[in-house]
């Protein structure tokens, strides 16, 4: 089981429909067996994605070539014994509501058992937005 962790930024002449990306990335992840984290500050993509090498890998290379955004850089690569999001095909954030804070708790909640390391950046990025 492979996990990764990447950022990007979103492509300023697209008008992202995050909504769509959601329904095709939840649709195709659950078909690959992968689940991961989806994260969006209206400028910035932060995405855990875990799940079969392979799977993980043509996974990663489609969302590369999306022209919805650019300059994504992988920050982590690593191999784990089990999931840690193991229950989401994908899920998601963004700044754009106002319950913002309920769902980051969610995600604290969520990334609690993840390494220290991964944790910090997840949970730095999810107050951020
Ligand atoms: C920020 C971002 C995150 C994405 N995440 C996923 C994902 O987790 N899984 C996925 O299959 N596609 C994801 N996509 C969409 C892919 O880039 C690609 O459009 C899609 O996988 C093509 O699927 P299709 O051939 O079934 O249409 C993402 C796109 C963007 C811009």
């Amino acid at each position: 089981m492979e996990q990764i962790l990447y950022i990007s930024t979103v492509s300023p002449s697209e008008m992202v429909n995050l909504n769509a990306i959601l329904a095709v990335a939840r649709r195709n992840n659950s078909a690959n067996d992968i689940t991961g984290l989806l994260m969006f500050n209206g400028k910035r993509f932060l995405q855990v994605l875990e799940g079969p090498s392979e799977a993980i890998d043509a996974t990663f290379e489609r969302i590369r070539r999306d022209p919805r955004h650019r300059g994504q850089v992988l920050l982590a690569r690593k191999t784990i014994p089990q999931r840690e999001f193991g229950d989401w095909s994908m899920g998601f954030r963004d700044g754009a509501h106002e319950d913002g804070g309920a769902v980051y708790e969610t995600i604290c909640a969520k990334v609690a058992d993840a390494n220290p390391n991964l944790r910090a950046e997840l949970t730095a990025f999810a107050r951020q937005i």
